[in-house]
C-alpha cells in the first residue's frame, strides 16, 4: 500500500517570523492520533529552510525545498545546490513546479538534470507536471503530460525511479480555487501511473506515489484522495495557514485508515 503524502509548498509567503509561527502551529499538533499513516512535509522559502528546520526537529514533518541546481558546487550565483539542501536536513525537494515552468521558463531537460542530481545526493524529488488551460482545451492533456513525464525522467532507472514523488498539478487549478473534478484528476493519475509503469514496469509503478495540485482544500480534500490513483497532495494556499492544513492531512489519514481497516 502506498503511504499517503501530504505536502505543503509555502511558495514565496510569509515573513520569517509568519513562517515559523506556522512551524510551530503544525508541530504542535501533529502528533494527534488524527492524522496518523500519512506523511507530511514542508516546503518553506529557502532563506527560512533553516528556521524551519529546527523548529520541526525530532517531529515526524519531512523538510522540503522549492527548487534546487544541478550541479554540487562552484560558480553558479544564486544557486543552491542539492549538497547544501542535505547541510539543511531537506528530505523533498519539488522540482519543475509549473510556477517554474511558465514563469521562470524551466525545461524538461533542466527538471531532469535536476531530478538526477537530487537523487544523486538522497533527496527525494517531488516531480511535477500539468497542462495550461489551453492544452486541455485543445484535449492534449495526456499527451502534455506524458511528454513532461518522459522529458523530466530520462534516462532515470527503475530503481531511481521507486525514489520519486510525481506531483499532478494542472496549470488552470493552481490558486484559482477551481480545483480538478476527481474524474478529471484520477483520469490523468491513472494515466501517469500506466506511463511509468511501461518504463518501469508493474512493481515499480505501483510503489510509485503520484500527488495531485490545485486548489485543495479541507472541504475537497477527502473526494481527491480517495481515488485509486491519487496518493497524497501538493498543497499551496491551504498549506499556509494550520487548520486548514492539518484539515487536509486528517482527511488523508481518515481514509489511510478505513484502506487498512479493509
Ligand atoms: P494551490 O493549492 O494554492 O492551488 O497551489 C498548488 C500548488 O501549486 C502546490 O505546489
Amino acid at each position: 500500500m502506498r503511504v499517503p503524502f501530504i505536502a505543503g509548498n509555502w511558495k514565496m509567503n510569509k515573513d520569517r517570523e509568519g513562517t515559523v509561527k506556522l512551524a510551530q502551529d503544525l508541530k504542535e499538533k501533529i502528533g494527534n492520533e488524527e492524522y496518523k499513516g500519512v506523511e507530511v512535509g514542508v516546503c518553506p522559502p529557502s532563506v527560512y529552510l533553516h528556521a524551519v528546520g529546527a523548529e520541526l526537529a525530532g517531529t515526524p514533518i519531512g523538510l522540503g525545498a522549492q527548487n534546487m541546481y544541478h550541479e554540487d558546487e562552484g560558480a553558479f550565483t544564486g544557486e543552491i545546490s542539492g549538497k547544501m539542501l542535505k547541510g539543511f536536513k531537506c528530505k523533498y525537494v519539488i522540482l519543475g513546479h509549473s510556477e517554474r515552468r511558465h514563469i521562470l521558463g524551466e525545461t524538461n531537460h533542466e527538471v531532469c538534470l535536476k531530478v538526477h542530481a537530487a537523487l544523486n545526493v538522497d533527496l527525494t524529488p517531488i516531480v511535477c507536471v500539468g497542462e495550461t488551460l489551453l492544452e486541455r482545451i485543445q484535449e492534449r492533456t495526456i499527451e502534455v503530460i506524458k511528454e513532461q513525464i518522459s522529458g523530466s525522467l530520462a534516462v532515470l532507472t527503475a530503481e531511481r525511479a521507486s525514489r520519486i514523488v510525481v506531483a499532478y498539478e494542472p496549470v488552470w487549478a493552481i490558486g484559482t480555487g477551481k480545483a480538478a473534478t476527481t474524474e478529471q484528476a484520477q483520469e490523468v493519475h491513472k494515466a501517469i501511473r500506466g506511463t511509468l509503469k511501461s518504463r518501469y514496469g508493474e512493481e515499480i509503478s505501483s510503489t510509485i506515489r503520484i500527488q495531485y495540485g490545485g486548489s485543495v482544500k479541507p472541504d475537497n480534500a477527502r473526494e481527491l484522495l480517495s481515488q485509486e490513483d491519487i496518493d497524497g497532495a501538493l498543497i499551496g494556499g491551504a498549506s499556509l495557514k494550520a487548520d486548514s492544513f492539518l484539515g487536509i492531512i486528517a482527511a488523508a489519514s481518515s481514509l489511510a485508515g478505513e484502506a487498512t481497516a479493509k
